[in-house]
């Protein structure tokens, strides 16, 4: 299928970089959206969203008619060989996944899709749901496909470019080829299984990653407790191959739009069927103290209490690269420490919005005014860049809790400044 007819409804940070970048392998592709608005930004090549090289070919498929955006997905899926489905699967009641804009779509294009049109979900949908759609759909000649995406925010184009892996589901092996076949200028091995498998593959990798995460956190702070440098640590595990060295950074929690949703729901999916992931569990479990740990830790950069401290935060997406603060552990920190009755000043390089329990400025040096502590939440490089010298002057205190940590050590404490760092010795 070189030139695909292809539809995605949705145009989050999900539907938007598959629907630019299916465009840019070739396809013809329409973005539906029930935002108006968005929709007529999108079609004058405005992007929303920080995700580098994303607007740019939002705006190549513009001029190459190669990509357009529209309201109102009935007339759009009309003479589509293949629907993609990227609408938000928020965590719902109890951790499952809510699957409602998934359904509502369904029940607008059941009975306008033509016969032979693939039906595929992008979104993180629970295992099951593509047999779901095909029950809702009622029909035939319309197969459903699990074709989940593994784009991280900040490196979505690229990931989509240039994937791990290319994973496909279907009961109809044909459509799971035939849709495979759309990435087919992909260098990247392909999965090409049953739906539940495929949508199982999603949750088993993101659940993993947030495991492995849990896992360098509680290692980091059994090297607080037993003199040890975590940065050696991971180090010298991730030589080891079959650990591998990406994702071994500890962290004040991880957070974003998919590890703590996927996570809850694949405890609820287990128990669905009779299964206590109680490891899982204890993954998210421990994700929870580890902000507690951060913001003792920050209460004991200013002297045990926190009531009236003044804490500068730099950082406040829940990682660098991208402006998203949804479930941004920095946001839990820094509402934590509101809670304990600091005053909290915050920067980030991509957050200008005005936030509840604190000052959000648009200068890190604001954040160095008067302050007890600088706290750094999240690892934009910028921080590192900053004149620590003149930082000092400004602050009040001389604590700095770096809970990524990003900064060297050494340039800190010549600026005068006490730095405290995560799963490291304090710096003689
Ligand atoms: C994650 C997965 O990495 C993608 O493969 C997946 O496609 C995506 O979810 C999704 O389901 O759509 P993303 O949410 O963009 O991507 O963020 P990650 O880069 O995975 O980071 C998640 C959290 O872990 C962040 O809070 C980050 O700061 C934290 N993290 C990551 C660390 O604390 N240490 C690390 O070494 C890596």
């Amino acid at each position: 299928m070189s030139g695909a007819r292809i539809v995605v409804i949705g145009t989050g940070y999900v539907g938007l970089t598959t629907g630019a970048c299916l465009a840019a392998l070739g396809h013809q592709v329409t973005c539906v959206d029930v935002d108006d608005v968005k929709v007529a930004r999108l079609a004058a090549g405005r992007v929303d969203i920080l995700e580098p090289g994303l607007e740019e070919l939002v705006t190549r498929g513009l001029a190459a008619r190669r990509l357009r955006f529209v309201v109102g997905s009935r007339a759009a899926v009309a003479d589509a060989e293949a629907v993609y489905l990227c609408v938000p699967t928020p965590m719902g009641a109890g951790g499952a996944a809510d699957l409602r804009a998934v359904e509502a779509v369904i029940a607008e294009i059941a009975d306008v899709l033509p016969a032979g049109c693939a039906v595929v979900t992008k979104s993180t949908v629970p295992v099951g749901t593509a047999q779901r759609i095909r029950a809702l759909l009622g029909r035939d000649d319309v197969p459903v496909v699990a074709n989940p995406e593994f784009l991280r925010e900040g490196t979505a184009v690229a990931d989509f470019m240039h994937p791990d892996r290319i994973v496909v589901g279907s009961d109809d092996e044909a459509a799971a080829r035939r849709i495979a076949d759309l990435y087919r200028d992909l260098s990247a091995p392909n999965v090409i299984t049953d739906a539940a498998s495929a949508e199982l593959v999603k949750y088993a990798a993101n659940c993993f990653l947030a495991m492995k995460l849990s896992y360098v956190n509680a290692i980091a702070e059994l090297c607080e407790r037993l003199g040890a440098d975590i940065v050696s640590v991971t180090e010298g595990m991730g030589h080891d191959r079959r650990i591998g060295r990406s994702f071994l950074k500890p962290g004040p929690g991880w957070g974003g739009s998919c590890l703590p949703k996927d996570t809850h729901a694949l405890v609820q999916v287990a128990e669905s069927v009779g299964f206590d992931f109680s490891l899982l569990t204890a993954a998210i479990v421990e994700n929870i103290a580890q902000r507690d740990r951060i913001v003792a830790k920050i209460a004991g950069a200013v002297g045990g209490s926190l009531a009236a401290a003044r804490i500068g935060v730099l950082g406040l997406a829940f990682k660098a690269g991208t402006n998203d603060l949804r479930d941004s552990p920095a946001l839990s920190v820094t509402s934590m420490l509101a809670a304990h009755g600091a005053e909290v000043t915050a920067y980030d390089p991509a957050v200008r919005e005005a936030l509840p329990g604190m000052t959000v400025v648009d200068d890190p040096y604001q954040v160095a005014k008067d302050a007890d502590a600088i706290v750094v939440l999240t690892e934009w490089a910028e921080f590192t860049k900053l004149d620590w010298g003149y930082v000092a002057d400004l602050m009040q205190g001389d604590g700095v809790v770096d809970t990524r940590n990003l900064l060297e050590p050494r340039t800190i404490t010549d600026a005068g400044l006490s730095y405290v760092g995560l799963g490291r010795p304090r710096p003689a």
